[in-house]
């Protein structure tokens, strides 16, 4: 875990801790992230919520985000840290990329770990090229 900055060993911490909250019982699949605002020092941890109405069910990465734009207000994701037990190490569903790309740019790392710690730096770029970021309304 050395050779990462100790701001991103500190959110995987928190994320991992946020993990053990996760309500999975749909899936049994805890998913724990953290996120880092531009310009804070405070990191937001999320779990993924399910709901017995599967659709309800909320991804870490977005309750760590929201939580975030909460307290903050919008504000520029620093990074993102996401714990799964999985090895290799699990990556952002579709839906959590395009939400994230709302706060975040291209070059924003996303941090991937296991329960050991982070195994991976991948940039939102790579896992969603060409994002659909702003539209022109049509009048
Ligand atoms: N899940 C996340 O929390 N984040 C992801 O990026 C992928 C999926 C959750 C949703 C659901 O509770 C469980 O993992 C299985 O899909």
């Amino acid at each position: 875990m050395s050779e990462w900055p100790k701001s991103v060993k500190d959110a995987f911490k928190k994320a991992k801790v946020a993990r053990e909250h996760a309500h999975a019982p749909y899936s049994r699949f805890k998913v724990g992230a953290a996120v880092k605002f531009q310009g804070s020092r405070k990191v937001f941890a999320g779990c993924n919520v399910e709901n017995s109405s599967f659709g309800g069910t909320n991804c870490a990465e977005r309750t760590a985000l929201f939580s975030g734009v909460a307290e903050l207000g919008v504000t520029p994701v620093d990074f993102i840290v996401l714990v799964t037990s999985q090895n290799p190490v699990a990556s952002p569903c579709g839906i959590c990329r395009q939400v994230l790309a709302e706060f975040a740019s291209d070059d924003t790392p996303i941090y991937l770990a296991d329960l050991r710690g982070i195994r991976e730096r991948v940039l939102l770029g790579e896992l969603l090229p060409r994002a659909f970021r702003n539209f022109k309304s049509d009048r």
